[in-house]
């Protein structure tokens, strides 16, 4: 009881930041074309087939939605958390097969109904979700026989021997690593997902270590929410951009790897 009443606080904290992330996270697309990039990785990684009904859980302002619609002819039904990314993303969708509703990834039989998906996908979305074997079992119940689920990962700054190169960072700038980075680690998706998938497969997208990405990303207010809480937003920009230039000296020695994994319904 006491764990359901700490999950449904931070999802009213996630909401609230994501709230206020709207205008940021559309200046940072426009300049990036990151998460439509990292959508269409995640839909060529799993392989995902032209047509396919998908339900896009954290779909934000329709980013990934649209990339599904516009190159694979998806028909998407997108719920986020936010009302904003919400509202924003319905100004930006205008194909009829793309439908975004507000709602928690953790409670899909209200959205979903009976209507049954051959892909659910989480594009940047999973690490943030407090219950993260609800929100994969409740997928599961929505997926036909065959279906996939599958999500993109949060950050992760690789060095040369694979050493975690955000916590050198902190380190470097004389700041505590923060002890909750996401809400829920890659192997613990990965476990749940394996409990209701057979065949979890994992991906790799690995990019060079642009420290201006890096600055641009963690200043979205709901990214740098989690590296310094407890701070102002105009103090958390400040520190970001210290944080990421501390490792302008491995800019050429390091990458950034954005971890997937699928898996298959069973039967
Ligand atoms: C980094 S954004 C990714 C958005 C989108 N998938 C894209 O590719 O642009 C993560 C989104 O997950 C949403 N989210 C987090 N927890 C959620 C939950 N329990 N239910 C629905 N959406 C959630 C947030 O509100 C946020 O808009």
């Amino acid at each position: 009881m006491a764990q359901a009443g700490f999950n449904e606080k931070v999802k009213l904290n996630v909401k609230d930041n994501f709230d206020q992330s709207c205008r940021m996270y559309n200046l940072f697309e426009e300049k990036h074309h990151f998460f439509a990039s990292l959508a269409m990785k995640l839909a060529e990684s799993i392989n995902l087939k032209p047509n396919s009904i998908v339900l896009d859980i954290g779909c934000g302002n329709g980013i990934s939605a649209q990339i599904l619609n516009k190159y694979f002819s998806c028909r998407v039904l997108g719920v986020d958390l936010s009302e904003k990314m919400i509202e924003s993303g319905k100004l930006l969708c205008d194909s009829p097969d793309i439908r975004l509703l507000v709602g928690d990834g953790e409670k899909l039989a209200d959205i979903a109904g009976d209507q049954v998906f051959d892909y659910v996908l989480y594009n940047a979305s999973i690490f943030i979700f407090p219950d993260v074997e609800q929100t994969i079992r409740e997928a599961a119940g929505c997926l036909g026989t065959g279906g996939k689920i599958a999500f993109s990962f949060y950050p992760f700054l690789e060095g040369y021997a694979g050493e975690d190169l955000l916590a050198e960072a902190f380190i470097r700038l004389g700041e505590p690593v923060p002890r909750f980075r996401v809400i829920t680690d890659y192997d613990k998706a990965c476990r749940a997902l394996s409990l209701h998938c057979e065949r979890v497969i994992h991906h790799r997208w690995v990019r060079p270590l642009d420290i201006e990405f890096l600055q641009d990303f963690f200043s979205i207010p709901a990214q740098s929410a989690s590296l310094f809480p407890g701070r102002g937003y105009e103090v958390r920009r400040e520190l970001v951009c210290r944080l990421f230039l501390t490792l302008s000296d491995l800019s050429d020695k390091a990458s950034i790897v954005w971890r997937m994994a699928e898996g298959t319904k069973a039967a």
